[in-house]
C-alpha cells in the first residue's frame, strides 16, 4: 500500500515535468514565421520524439539494474546455489556503483542518528524487493549499532557498504571437525548444548568507499556480525533468501574463543594459530535486536 502510493507520486511528478517541459517548448514556437514554423515544428516534434526515445532508452537506474541483473542471475537459485563466476562479477560491479543517493539515502537521516538509550541501538531495514529467488534489501545502523552472529545457509550473499565504517567478523564451519559439549552461560539457556568449530574469516574494518562483500554457503565468512563503528548502511542482495519452509532459517551464535573448549577436544591448531578459530553456539535470537522497518523511499523497481 505504502509502496504504491509511492510510486503513485513519484509518476504524477514525473509526467507534471514532462507537460512543463512541453508547454515550454510550445511557448518558443509561438510567433515565429508560419511555414518555417511548420517546418520547424515537424522536425522539433521528431526530435523531441527522438530525445524522448533515447532518454527512455538510457536512463536505467542503478537499482534496476542489479535488480534486472540478479532476475537473471537467480532464476534458477535454490538452496546451495552459487552464480557462475562471471555473473558474480556482474552483480559486483553493479553493486560497486550505487550510491547512497541511488538508494534515496544520506546520512542526514534520522535513523542514523546516534540514540540515547541503555538499549542497543535500533536498527532500521529498508525492503526492496524479495521473490523465491532473491531478495534486495538495506540495513541502516546507527553508531554502534549491531547485528549479532549469524548465518546465511545455503545462500550466496552481497552486501554492498555505501557509507561509513563497519566492522565485520565472519566465520567459516571447519569441515569434518569435532563438535564438544559446552555449558551455555548463565545468561543464556541453562541447558548443555553443542558447539562447533569455526575457522575466523574476516576480523576487520570496512570504510566506505569498498568493494563488494560476497560471502558462500560453504565459506567467504557465511556467519557474521556487524558492527557500526560509525552510523553506516549496507545494501544487502541475497540468493536464495531465508525460508523456513525451505530450511533457510536464521541461526545466531554466541562465539566463544577456541582456547575455552579446546582442551577436551583431539584438535591440534598450533598456539599462534588458536586465536584464528572459534567455537560457535546456537542461541536465540539476541533480546536486545530491535530491527525495525520502514519504507524504502528509492527510485521503484519495475519488475517487468
Ligand atoms: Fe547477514
Amino acid at each position: 500500500m505504502g509502496r504504491a502510493t509511492v510510486a503513485d507520486i513519484k509518476g504524477r511528478d514525473f509526467s507534471e515535468l514532462d507537460k512543463e517541459a512541453k508547454a515550454n517548448t510550445e511557448n518558443t514556437n509561438k510567433g515565429s514565421n508560419t511555414n518555417k514554423n511548420r517546418n520547424t515544428t515537424t522536425s522539433d516534434s521528431r526530435g523531441r520524439k527522438n530525445r524522448r526515445r533515447q532518454k527512455k532508452t538510457m536512463v536505467v537506474h542503478p537499482v534496476q539494474r542489479l535488480f534486472d541483473a540478479c532476475k537473471d542471475v537467480f532464476a534458477h537459485a535454490g538452496t546451495g546455489f552459487v552464480p557462475p563466476p562471471d555473473k558474480i562479477e556482474q552483480l559486483s560491479a553493479l553493486l560497486d556503483e550505487i550510491r547512497p543517493v541511488d538508494v534515496g539515502l544520506s546520512p542526514r537521516m534520522p535513523f542514523f542518528s546516534p540514540q540515547a538509550t541503555r538499549r542497543a541501538p535500533t536498527i532500521t531495514y529498508l525492503h526492496i524487493h524479495e521473490c523465491e529467488k532473491f531478495s534486495m534489501g538495506i540495513f541502516c545502523l546507527p553508531p554502534s549499532g549491531v547485528l549479532p552472529l549469524h548465518n546465511h545457509p545455503g545462500m550466496t550473499v552481497f552486501s554492498k557498504l555505501l557509507f561509513g565504517t563497519m566492522h565485520i567478523k565472519s566465520y567459516d564451519w571447519v569441515v569434518g571437525a569435532p563438535s564438544a559439549s559446552a555449558v551455555a552461560e548463565p545468561s543464556q539457556t541453562a541447558q548443555r548444548s553443542e558447539v562447533r568449530m569455526a575457522k575466523v574469516k574476516v576480523d576487520s574494518n570496512l570504510t566506505a568507499p569498498c568493494k563488494t562483500s560476497i560471502l558462500y554457503p560453504a565459506d567467504g565468512g557465511n556467519m557474521h556480525c556487524f558492527t557500526a563503528v560509525t552510523a553506516c548502511t549496507v545494501l544487502d542482495v541475497l540468493g536464495p533468501p531465508y525460508s523456513d519452509l525451505e530450511g533457510r532459517h536464521c541461526t545466531y551464535y554466541l562465539a566463544y574463543p577456541f582456547t575455552k573448549f579446546s582442551g577436551d577436544e583431539q584438535v591440534s591448531i598450533p598456539d599462534e594459530e588458536k586465536d584464528k578459530y572459534a567455537w560457535l553456539q546456537e542461541r536465540d535470537k539476541p533480546e536486545d535486536l530491535v530491527v525495525e522497518g520502514a519504507l524504502y523511499t528509492g527510485p521503484v523497481i519495475r519488475e517487468n
